[in-house]
């Protein structure tokens, strides 16, 4: 017989006969992402510790936000304050404003994005794809800027918008309650003891993590954050110099682990060179959180959010001087 790789390591890919033919839009598949096990990139993590990576690049805006931006758009239109006519509007550093633009293309509602103008190109190009106006706040003001921005336009001629208010709609972490968290405890069957997310508006983070609390009341919710006010991990915010969030409660964290910026970068390099993922820079920050906790522990199911791919990020400075370096395994950014 000739060697070849065991069966037992390759999974085939899913029945396409298998489940519903076809479902009505693009909304009908927002959520219900795949867990991933971590295997390699574990870094002195006890065999009983199994961490597991929810990959929100699976939605299909491609990202995270699609959840909250659905849940917001939705609450809208119950409550009366989103009507034909109307223009959806919000200040978002990238993925809300994907996700906006996409739900708004699908059910026929324009959208305009106010966003800092050094958002990754990707970025602005997928949002005008979808139909999104763009506008540009001063990129030297991060989302603040954007956030200010925004409010301004908004208030020159009030009636014409619908803002659905990322940072202080409790819609966006009731999505995660909704469903982030339910997923979780699905997929675990119970068994997850760790939840670490990074930072953003903290709608990820508080949703998922109390509907997860709810479950199992001794569960530890970690967050991720970037160390300094000055840090390249888009999407994530540092709370200490920033606007919070009217949505985000600091007391309902067990932990809030400081990440460095350059050392999220390479993770994200590992994260693609060993895992076989290609994921954002706020992945390669939240696995180093997930690695700070899953160390501490002799057993448990570390659960980790992945928010979304790396592909929307080869133009930043995350990939921008990469080449993989001489020895083997390890890559790095050169000056
Ligand atoms: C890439 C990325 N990672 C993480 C987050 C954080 O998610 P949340 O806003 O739920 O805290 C965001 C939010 O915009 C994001 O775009």
């Amino acid at each position: 017989m000739t060697a070849a790789a065991s069966p037992a390591l390759v999974t085939p890919p899913t029945d396409p006969t298998a489940g519903p033919l076809s479902v009505p839009s693009a909304l009908q598949l927002i959520g219900n992402t795949p867990l991933i096990e971590i295997r390699k990139v574990r870094d002195g993590v006890a065999p009983r510790v199994r961490i597991l990576a929810k990959l929100e690049g699976f939605n299909p805006g491609g990202s995270v936000k699609d959840r909250p931006a659905l849940s917001m758009i939705e609450d809208g239109l119950r409550r009366g304050k989103l009507v034909p006519g109307k223009t959806i509007i919000d200040s978002t550093s990238g993925n809300t404003g994907i996700a906006l633009a996409m739900i708004g293309a699908a059910l026929g509602y324009p959208v305009q994005l106010v966003m800092p103008g050094n958002v990754s190109t990707e970025r602005k190009r997928v949002a005008t794809a979808y139909g999104a106006t763009l506008t540009f706040s001063d990129p030297l003001e991060g989302s603040d800027g954007a956030i200010r921005l925004c409010r301004s336009i908004i208030a020159a001629d009030p009636n014409r918008y619908f803002k659905p208010d990322q940072y202080f709609n409790e819609a966006n972490s009731l999505a995660h309650y909704r469903t982030t968290g339910p997923e979780i405890w699905r997929q675990t069957a119970g068994a997850v003891t760790h939840f670490v997310a990074a930072l953003g508006t903290g709608g990820t983070i508080m949703g998922t993590g109390r509907y997860l609390k709810e479950q199992r009341p001794d569960l530890q919710v970690v967050a991720a954050e970037p160390e300094d006010a000055f840090h390249g991990i888009e999407g994530l915010k540092h709370m200490a110099s920033s606007i919070v969030p009217g949505i985000f409660h600091a007391e309902q964290l067990d932990r809030t682990i400081g990440i460095d910026t350059d050392d999220a970068y390479n993770m994200v390099y590992r994260l693609g060179r060993e895992e076989g993922l290609l994921v954002g820079q706020s992945c390669g920050a939240a696995h180093i959180a997930a690695l700070t906790v899953a160390r501490e522990i002799e057993a448990g199911t570390v659960v980790v959010i992945y928010p979304d791919f790396g592909d929307r990020y080869m133009s930043t400075n995350l990939w921008r001087g990469w080449q993989p370096n001489e020895l083997p395994g390890v890559n790095g950014r050169q000056a």
